[in-house]
């Protein structure tokens, strides 16, 4: 249990809440967001079950357990590339990650102090542009934001969070059942739900597919070695099937229930779905402005958020800090400061994207666009495609079954099916029609 709250505490963050309903609306609602629970049950399940089954069996860092497996399955040392990979998106996840979370402390505050009771969407829009649109008031909150996960990995209490996540975890389902309630009461509860629900695949473009899949990556941490150094902690005789399938489960729920949420809230005030990265921003404070109790509510709401962030973000950071203690022989405070102070200048990009460079964009937008593009749907996918390449091809039968044939007969075999031929396809699948533009589906339709 201890491990499933481990877990869970790392994949239910910013991208159940924050980035889930953003793209969703972004890439149209329902189409999107059948393919995107196709994404985490077919292909997340089971490369996340390999990169725990390789982590238990590696007991070390991500970056070591790829090279010794490597070693011991016959694939050759190089095989720590992967785990290199999946370090290096860690930081350009955590870069932008850090000052997204650094808003959700700052709006702790504006909450607290009541700045959103009966406020309009114009007067909230205006909050959010001039908290993102300052760069230094970004920076310090992103400042802040690192500084607090730095020190729980430099001190390694992750025992203690592990505490906290039981009671954070349920605390933050009461309160989304809270807000449900109010968008239920808006009045566009059903056309919230349709424009989640309802699938128009017509509506859904190539890239909107490579983004729902980037996003099964990102919201179940999949695909950065950073399951596999929560896998090095797990006990032998642990059902990994059984615990992956609890995790992605309980993430899928919640960031159903904060789609639920934030679009009614959306259509009750006029607001564009697709309004991009402060869409939890602008309608969630609008519904604690006008529910009552909404600012106690409210700030316990981003607190809890705040939370959930600091726990995913430690689990980013811990798989770099890992591989420098254990192979570079620095102390935990010298390998977070370390770490800490990179992820902080990578974010730096992001802080200025939302002003002084906002208009400087290219490819997929401003910088931070970009670096959030290329590290969940690029990076995730390919180093995730090579763990699932490694559990499903390289690695011997026994030695997978030794480690996952715990459940019942046929769990194993599923898993290996999914695991060799499936996801592995899937991913190839799904990138090569992005990059080309939906060349696979115009040979199928011709
Ligand atoms: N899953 C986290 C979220 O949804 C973000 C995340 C991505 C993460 N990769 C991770 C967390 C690795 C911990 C470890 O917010």
């Amino acid at each position: 249990m201890a491990f499933v709250f481990a877990v869970t505490g790392s994949a239910v963050g910013l991208g159940n809440i924050w980035r889930f309903p953003y793209i969703a609306g972004e890439n149209g609602g329902g189409a999107f967001v059948i393919v995107y629970l196709l994404c985490v049950f077919v292909i997340g399940v089971p490369i996340m079950m390999s990169e725990i089954m390789l982590g238990r069996r590696g007991r070390r860092n991500p970056i070591t357990t790829m090279q010794l497996l490597g070693q011991e399955e016959g694939g050759g040392r190089q095989w720590r590339f992967v785990g290199i990979l999946g370090v290096g998106s860690g930081f350009l996840i955590l870069s932008f990650y850090s000052v997204i979370a650094g808003w959700a402390i700052a709006y702790v505050f504006r909450n607290a102090f009541g700045v959103f009771i009966d406020a309009d969407p114009h007067a909230v829009d205006g909050i959010y542009r001039v908290l993102t649109g300052t760069w230094w008031k970004s920076l310090a909150w992103h400042t802040v934001f690192m500084g607090m996960a730095v020190f729980v990995v430099a001190r390694g209490v992750e025992r203690g969070l592990e505490r906290a996540v039981r009671i954070l975890m349920p605390a933050l389902l009461i309160l989304l059942l809270m807000l449900l309630a109010y968008s239920l009461s808006t009045g566009f509860f059903s056309e919230g739900a349709r424009f989640l629900l309802y699938a128009d695949f017509s509506a859904l473009t190539p890239g909107g597919v490579l983004v729902a899949m980037g996003q099964a990556f990102f919201t179940l941490s999949v695909g950065m070695g950073a399951v596999m150094a929560y896998g090095a902690y797990l006990p032998q005789q642990t059902s990994i099937t059984g615990t992956t399938l609890m995790v992605a489960a309980a993430d899928t729920l919640i960031a159903l229930l904060a789609g639920l949420i934030i679009f009614p809230i959306v259509f009750a005030n006029g607001l564009d779905p697709a309004l991009g990265p402060g869409l939890a921003f602008e309608t969630l404070p609008l519904a604690f402005g006008r529910m009552p109790g909404g600012i106690v509510f409210g700030t316990l709401f981003f607190v809890l958020l705040s939370f959930a962030a600091w726990t995913s973000a430690i689990g980013i950071i811990e798989s770099a800090v890992a591989w420098m203690v254990e192979r570079r022989h620095l102390s935990r405070v010298t390998a977070a400061s370390i770490s800490g102070a990179i992820v902080w200048f990578l974010g730096i990009a992001t802080v200025l994207s939302f002003n002084i460079l906002a208009e400087f964009k290219f490819l997929k937008g401003t910088l931070f666009d970009n670096v959030e593009y290329l590290a969940s749907n690029i990076l995730l996918p390919l180093s995730g495609l090579s763990i699932t390449i490694f559990a499903g091809w390289v690695m011997a039968r026994i030695s997978s079954c030794e480690e996952l044939d715990a459940g019942p007969g046929g769990i194993y075999k599923c898993w290996h099916f999914l695991a060799r031929l499936v996801a592995p396809a899937a991913v190839i699948l799904i990138l090569v029609e992005a990059a080309t533009g939906g060349m696979i589906s115009r040979l199928f339709a011709a």
